[in-house]
């Protein structure tokens, strides 16, 4: 059972019991192996899978506490949200995807987390997803026969089972997509069926596929906490601020902007906020954001279709008779 204090923001970690259990339906190559969990919470799940096997752990993690925690127990970590990221389209061995159980008021997050993980597992790759039995409904049904073969589901064993009817949900990912109506049929009924506890001993294993090359794995957003970090051992950034401190007192720049500097510095925003007094008082907001162009042209028989991404600045201000002024 797990402590109350650990089911907070979603936070429902597989318990290590589920985790044994589950490793003994793996088959194991020679070569290296990549493991991935999308959410991974502490990292504690894939770290158990991963453990005295050939595994590079890598894992994503929102709650920047429990991030903090999975850098201790897997080799690569993102602090952040997973659909913010940028990583390598079929390249995992296998994912372990046992996501948020909640909607984020437009889709529930155990779709989103299937339907948008997909990608990133090699075709034969391995599919581990848990998930409230309650929860396996026609669109996750679909996506599952659709995309994955040889797939086989067990409850949780019945202690663990009680708090949220967990299921886990194993299979290895199509060369190709293909629907298959007898499977998706078969996973339509789990939900209103006894579904067997995850057995001792398998009857079915799969094959764990060696590791594809990973060469993306990154937030696509800044890690505030990381900058920092990375700040705080450069020689060069503490140099510079040390003597900037000196030579100033402050952050001032030694010479005054440029033209250029300042259209910049406001574009970015930095300088949004109330200028100037009296009749001049007036609302600077700048903004950079990205448009993006779309074309699309027929080159002998294929229709050829081009997005370019173009980033713009917006400057505006609101003056004191509420007037907007847009100066770029
Ligand atoms: C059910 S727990 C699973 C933890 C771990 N995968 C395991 O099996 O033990 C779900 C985790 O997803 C995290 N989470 C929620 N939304 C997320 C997002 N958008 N990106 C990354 N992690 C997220 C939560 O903070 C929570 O730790």
């Amino acid at each position: 059972m797990r402590p109350a204090a650990s089911i907070k923001m979603g936070f429902y970690p597989t318990p290590s019991t589920v985790v044994n259990k589950i490793k003994t339906f793996l088959q194991f190559p020679q070569g290296k192996v990549s493991f991935f969990d999308p959410c991974c919470g502490e990292g504690i799940a894939v770290k158990e899978l991963a453990e005295g096997k050939n595994a590079v752990t890598y894992g994503i993690e929102l709650d920047q506490a429990r991030a903090e925690a999975a850098k201790q127990n897997l080799d690569f970590v993102i602090s952040g949200d997973f659909f913010q990221t940028k990583i390598s389209n079929n390249a995992f061995s296998l994912m372990l995807n046992n996501p948020p159980y909640f909607s984020d008021g437009i889709e529930r997050q155990e779709l989103a987390f299937l339907r948008n993980t997909i990608r990133y597992l090699q075709p034969q790759g391995i599919l581990i997803f848990i998930i409230s039995q309650h929860r396996l409904d026609e669109k996750i049904a679909k996506v599952l026969s659709l995309h994955f073969e040889n797939i086989q589901v067990f409850a949780f064993p019945q202690d663990e089972y009680e708090a949220f009817k967990q299921i886990v949900i194993l299979g290895s990912k199509k060369q190709s997509s293909e629907p298959d109506l007898p499977k998706l049929q078969e996973l339509l009924r789990i939900p209103d069926s006894m579904v067997a506890e995850i057995p001792e001993t398998p009857l079915l294993s799969y094959p764990v596929p060696e590791t594809q090359l990973i060469t993306i794995f990154k937030s696509s957003v800044v890690d505030v906490l990381e900058l920092q970090k990375f700040l705080a051992k450069s020689t060069l950034w503490n140099r510079l601020e040390n003597s900037h401190r000196k030579l100033y007192g402050s952050n001032r720049p030694p010479l005054p902007l440029r033209t250029g500097h300042l259209a910049l510095v406001l574009a970015s925003g930095y300088l949004d906020g109330e200028v100037g007094e009296g009749g001049n008082l007036h609302i600077v907001k700048g903004r950079v954001f990205k448009e993006t162009k779309e074309n699309t042209e027929v080159l002998d028989k294929e229709l050829i279709h081009r997005e370019t991404d173009v980033i713009r600045i917006s400057i505006k201000i609101l003056k004191a008779d509420g007037s907007i002024q847009v100066l770029v």
